[in-house]
């Protein structure tokens, strides 16, 4: 695909832009014209700026356009349903199509008897109906003071005050305080940033542990759920150690306590599977999902419950007061039935876990060998890559970021996508990429990293 020609004037955007939008996540104080970068449009796994140059988008947008972009088919399906019927909501007793079709074909995606999916417009509202679903549960179970949830320091779970408080990003907790109470925050299994001396088994053992540490210093009785994420994403894509899930699998078994996934990046066939859980061989009470739902072509969660949950909420607290004016908002809801019936069509999640997965894997094995970097380590198509100052003893830089940065801005320079989260790369490509695309990825994130190297010195 070619540049677009009549492309309106590049600069005035950015002028008007500058002027008028607030970015999320973005110092707008320091933002310069320079800086800021015009998308005019995309296909397959690359996107186009305003200069013409096309971009290997290796972050598929945000962990989310798993299908790629340029997908006609999506966009007939949505015009077709804005042409029946563009809204109507799901509240007082109303349905439509779409979303009972959608409703009965993510509960045949999910692990156990995740039979019942209720409808929200992102990741972080999917999060705050997962948190009230939960205390709610556990009110009509006649424990209303069953309400802390336990997370991890440096998970993400979304921008909204409920996904503030459940993440464990302390940045973001900083600002626009105070946050929900009763949620607490555990370490994280990372062992490659704080395992130390430890072996990766023994760690992730350790690190599981604190649940139950955690559990015992709350008391049983006030603990609601355990909600992670399978693989934390925005946390720098850090997969725990083997024995990690099995022994919180059976922490919260034994504990009576929930176990919730947040499958907003995990889900999808991100990592070869549906579902993070399903990777895992776990079985959670509840799942979150949003990104790869609809992989971006419009705003679309949902949190996916238990039969026996929603049996227990159904038949005790009575009408359920919650849900937003586009909860299964029917255009979405098309664009969604679309892009799972693509997924299942071109086979992309065995795909993923057979072919690319495995490929992408061996591949960025390679860039090991430079000298700044620490660890690779992926699982299906999500990466991360690890820049230490010193491999041995994995020491990082002194001033932490910095490195990171210049290696992102690099990538986009050598015409690739790749998110720093501090000194961490990493990488989460569309479902489609090609072999070749994975090799021409593998080769840019080489030359990106050691023209990082070169310029720190
Ligand atoms: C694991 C996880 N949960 C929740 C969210 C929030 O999703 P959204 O940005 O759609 O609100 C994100 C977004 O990146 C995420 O990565």
């Amino acid at each position: 695909m070619e540049p677009k020609p009549n492309f309106p004037d590049a600069n005035q955007i950015k002028e008007t832009d500058l002027q008028h939008h607030w970015h999320p996540f973005t110092d707008t104080a320091t933002l310069g014209k320079d800086e800021l970068r015009l998308i005019t449009h995309a296909k397959g796994s690359y996107i186009w700026d305003s200069e013409g140059n096309p971009v290997l988008d290796g972050m598929a947008g945000l962990w989310c356009v798993n299908v790629g972009y340029g997908r006609d088919e999506i966009v007939d399906a949505v015009a077709a349903q804005m042409r029946d019927l563009p809204y109507y909501n799901t509240f007082f007793k109303s349905t439509h199509a779409p979303v009972a079709a959608l409703a009965e074909k993510i509960a045949s995606t999910t692990p156990g008897d995740l039979n019942r999916i209720f409808f929200n417009t992102s990741g972080s509202d999917s999060n705050d109906s997962m948190l009230r679903t939960v205390r709610t549960y556990w009110e009509s179970m006649g424990k209303p003071e069953k309400r802390v949830i336990i997370t991890r320091k440096n998970a993400y779970h979304g921008s909204t005050v409920a996904g503030v408080s459940l993440g464990g990003m302390a940045g973001m907790q900083a600002q626009g305080g105070p946050m929900v109470p009763d949620i607490a925050h555990i370490d994280q299994p990372y062992w490659y940033e704080e395992g130390g001396d430890m072996d990766p088994a023994e760690f992730g053992l350790a690190r599981a542990k604190l649940l139950e540490e955690e559990i015992d210093r709350i008391g049983e009785e006030k603990v609601a759920a355990f909600f992670a994420e399978p693989i934390q994403g925005a946390g720098g894509v850090i997969i725990p150690p083997e024995t990690y899930w099995p022994e919180i699998n059976r922490i919260c078994k034994e504990r009576d306590i929930l176990l919730i996934t947040d499958e907003v990046i995990c889900g999808f066939g991100r990592l070869g599977e549906w579902f993070g859980a399903i990777h895992y061989g776990l079985e959670p009470d509840m799942m979150t999902m949003a990104k790869g739902l609809s992989s971006g072509y419009l705003p679309i969660g949902a949190l996916a419950v238990s039969d026996k949950i929603a049996r227990q909420i159904f038949e005790n607290a009575g009408e359920y007061v919650h849900g937003y004016t586009y909860s299964g908002h029917p255009a979405c809801c098309a664009a969604a039935l679309k892009n799972i019936e693509i997924i299942e069509r071109e086979g992309l999640v065995d795909r993923t876990r057979t072919h690319t997965g495995p490929l992408f894997h061996d591949k960025l094995q390679t860039l090991a060998d430079h000298p700044m970097v620490g660890e690779v380590r992926s699982v299906g198509l999500m990466a991360a890559i690890e820049l230490v100052a010193d491999k041995s003893s994995r020491k990082r830089f002194d001033n932490v970021g910095e490195v990171g940065t210049k290696c992102r801005d690099k990538c986009f320079e050598n015409g690739l996508i790749m998110r720093a989260v501090r000194d961490t790369m990493v990488i989460s490509p569309p479902l489609v990429i090609t072999d070749g695309e994975i090799g021409e990825l593998v080769e840019k994130a080489w030359k990106s990293i050691d023209q990082a190297w070169q310029e720190i010195g």
